[in-house]
């Protein structure tokens, strides 16, 4: 039986260093929210960053790690200086190639192009781990836009490995990724895998297309979610598998008390917004809209209230700082602006999992309008979580929209406007058309959950073998 290796960015954990020990705290983010339960049930390593640096002298961390590693899931650290993975995490992935791929080329540094050296080391780094770890045979599954070099060196140490690579957000149309100067080094990379996942056909439709402009790649077959690409005399396969959630973890019934205590005194009406801070989230824009709905609709006035949750990543890159100021301004503005009950509140701090089931089940409305995301898992976890009769007003320009358009209330996550009138449409639809539209969302998170997410990738990458533990 093959082992599964998991190789990300992050580990699910992140070590910080405090008086006399460490914090673990979780890892924010759409990857961790889906490998973790995936990781627990099937067992197998994974290699990543902890938050510690070749640099941190206190060997205690290592025994936290492998404390917080067991239960069939070994955590393999990945151990650079602070230099280097500052330059290829703040820099070259998160300043060069996140917004470029989020087609949102405005936000990129000028300066982080010049530490694509940087990313190519970390790539080696990563690959001289995961050489270490995984046994011939071994599946090994690389994770994300931070390694996307890692297939093409694993194919040259490990051929006998079969190599998956999952894209978590979305490739860029090919006249945008054309723009990139490492593009053909990067697509090269990608290509050394067995097979190429991305969360819906869009974004594999780019990479065919980028594929055969910047790496020569020819097309030999394709379906609407399949299709196998050709490069010097190798085949390499690519899909569509839409990331799910682990719905058990939301449905149970949680304690509503301690989060009515942190809310304080609210509207009857709960409308709900959950991001990791980022400008893809479009955040500003969804308060803009929430206040454009309160000056419009009088009616509502006390009788809704929105609670705004921010979990704060990448905190030390410039763009996140000023999207951060945008956040709490918005949410000043509308706080003033209507002081006769509890408009809105902010809560910019993680909660406990059961916390969040707690505030997702009290609340009627979700909205999720980001302006592009790769999928966006916190659509699927309200659903999972929502009462029967709750909605969910979704951007068109999330991934989760390829499933989810047809039963939740769609808009433009660009346009406030559009915000604007969907939460209207949500707020008023009539009871029965709010609970068929609930019960088709939830019947979808649940057949479609991360458990089947994994068995459609992993079973593409090796059809004949099943995962030992499965
Ligand atoms: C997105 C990315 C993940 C990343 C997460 C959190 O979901 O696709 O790879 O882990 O954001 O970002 P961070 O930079 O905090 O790891």
């Amino acid at each position: 039986m093959s082992r599964l290796v998991v190789v990300s960015n992050r580990l699910p954990v992140v070590l910080e260093r405090e008086e006399g020990g460490f914090t673990v705290c979780e890892g924010a983010g759409g990857l961790v929210t889906a490998m973790k339960p995936l990781l627990a049930r099937v067992g197998g390593a994974w290699i990543g960053f902890c938050g510690m640096c070749e640099d941190e002298r206190d060997p205690r961390w290592r025994e936290e790690l492998a404390r917080l590693g067991d239960g069939g899931v070994y955590y393999h650290p990945v151990i650079p200086s602070r230099r280097a993975y500052d330059a290829y995490y703040k820099q070259f992935a998160n300043q060069d190639l996140w917004p470029r791929f989020h087609n949102m080329t405005h936000k990129m540094s000028r300066d982080a192009s010049r530490h694509w050296p940087a990313y190519e080391a970390m790539n080696r780094t990563f690959a001289e781990q995961t050489c270490h770890v995984a046994e011939p045979g071994d599946m090994i599954w690389v994770q994300d836009y931070h390694l996307m070099l890692l297939p093409q060196i694993l194919r040259e140490e490990m051929p006998e490995c079969p190599i998956g690579h999952f894209l978590h957000i979305p490739f860029p149309p090919a006249d945008v990724m054309c723009r990139q100067p490492q593009a053909e080094e990067i697509l090269a990379g990608v290509l050394g895998a067995d097979l190429v996942g991305f969360h819906i056909p869009a974004y594999m439709e780019n990479f065919i297309a980028a594929a055969d402009m910047i790496a020569g790649a020819t097309l030999l077959s394709r379906t609407e979610s399949e299709a196998v690409l050709e490069l010097n005399g190798r085949e390499i396969r690519l899909g569509a598998f839409p990331i799910g959630i682990n719905p058990s973890q939301l449905e149970r019934g949680a304690d509503p008390a301690p989060v009515r205590r942190k809310l304080g005194a609210m509207a009857d009406t709960l409308i709900l917004s959950m991001d990791r801070l980022d400008y893809t989230k479009a955040i500003p824009n969804r308060l803009e809209a929430y206040r454009m709905f309160l000056d419009k609709h009088p009616e509502y006035h006390e009788q809704v209230s929105l609670v705004q949750m921010l979990d704060l990543s990448r905190k030390d890159i410039p763009a996140y700082g000023e999207e951060k100021a945008k956040v709490e301004n918005g949410v000043s503005e509308i706080r003033d602006r209507y002081t006769s009950w509890q408009a809105i509140r902010l809560f910019a701090e993680r909660w406990r999992r059961a916390q969040v089931a707690a505030l997702m089940q009290m609340s009627k409305i979700c909205i999720v309008t980001p302006r592009c995301d790769g999928m966006n898992l916190v659509a699927k976890e309200y659903v999972s979580a929502a009462p029967r009769d709750g909605v969910l007003v979704l951007s068109h320009q999330a991934g989760a929209a390829w499933q989810f358009a047809q039963h939740a209330v769609m808009v433009d996550g660009e346009s406030p406007q559009s915000i604007v009138a969907g939460l209207r449409t949500a707020l008023e639809m009539p009871l029965p058309d709010r609970r068929a539209r609930m019960l088709e969302l939830k019947r979808n998170v649940h057949d479609q959950d991360v458990f089947w997410w994994a068995d459609q990738f992993l079973g593409a990458l090796r059809p004949a073998e099943s995962l030992a533990g499965d």
